[in-house]
């Protein structure tokens, strides 16, 4: 065990641009306010830095409504990172906006390159022994294959699960707290594709908290989930409660807003 998948010395984060306004969405809530997300995102990045490591906050960009959920546009491993081809025509520019700053940190970079191979961020959850990828509407089964190829050299193992239908990503419904530990929605933890894990679920009603972060030693869990941040401290976590009201009109958590690895020394 090396705590890969949730010690790390270094996170990317990119600030929200004025055009968040008109990021993608599921279900039109309302535009989201750029102030608030400001306050919010600030908040996010100190308690990353709180606990020792450092953070890059790269400059926006307005070009991608979407870009502050950097998470979709890489895949950070140990032996090096994955740039991704993210399946959202209007995001699809944003992985070769993130790889210049993966090769400044990282020795080696390798990029998702099939005409037709889509894969996101935010459809792999890393664990300690394996790397699981959630077919979506955004993440198909040749950038699935694609990853698995990619990473074979560096002993990684590619298990493809299944995004529940109506549910943006993988990691919407599902976050790791730690080696043995899995943060779920009940819908989810019911495919069984945790078998090999300990499970803690959502409360009922309480779906948008399971995109949570394992960061160092704390949990950062979106604000508003009163029943579920209680079983996360009974289970003993270090929780943070961080506002998320305005990513979460954009389908965005905790885990969208940043890439979070520990460079090869
Ligand atoms: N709004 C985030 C996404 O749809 O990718």
């Amino acid at each position: 065990m090396t705590d890969r998948s949730f010690r790390f010395s270094h996170a990317i984060t990119r600030k929200p641009a004025r055009s968040i306004t008109e990021g993608l969405r599921a279900v039109d809530t309302g535009a989201p306010d750029l102030a608030r997300m400001q306050a919010h995102h600030a908040d996010y990045i100190a308690t990353l830095r709180s606990t020792g490591a450092t953070v890059v906050e790269l400059d926006a960009l307005p070009a991608y409504p979407d870009s502050v959920f950097v998470e979709d546009t890489a895949l950070c491993l140990p032996a090096g990172a994955i740039v991704m081809r993210p399946g959202a025509p209007s995001r699809l520019g944003e992985a070769a906006e993130m790889a210049p700053h993966l090769e400044t940190l990282y020795g080696e970079v390798r990029r998702i390159t099939g005409a037709d191979s889509f894969i996101e961020g935010g459809d792999i959850l890393m664990t300690e022994t394996e790397i699981l990828v959630g077919r979506s509407a955004r993440t198909n089964a040749a950038g699935i294959a694609e990853l698995a190829r990619l990473t074979a050299d560096w002993g990684e193992v590619v298990r493809e699960v299944h995004t529940p239908p109506g549910v943006l990503h993988f990691k919407t419904d599902c976050s790791l707290l730690d080696a043995e530990t899995i943060l779920s929605t009940p819908r989810l933890s019911a495919s069984g594709c945790f078998a090999s894990y300990r499970v803690i679920d959502v409360a009922e009603g309480e779906e948008a908290a399971a995109n949570t972060i394992r960061f160092n030693d704390l949990v950062l869990m979106p604000a508003g989930f009163p029943r579920t941040r209680d079983r996360l401290l009974a289970a003993g976590f270090d929780l943070r409660e961080i506002g998320n009201s305005e990513c979460a009109k954009l389908d965005g958590g905790m885990s969208c807003l940043s890439l979070r690895f520990t460079p090869r020394g």
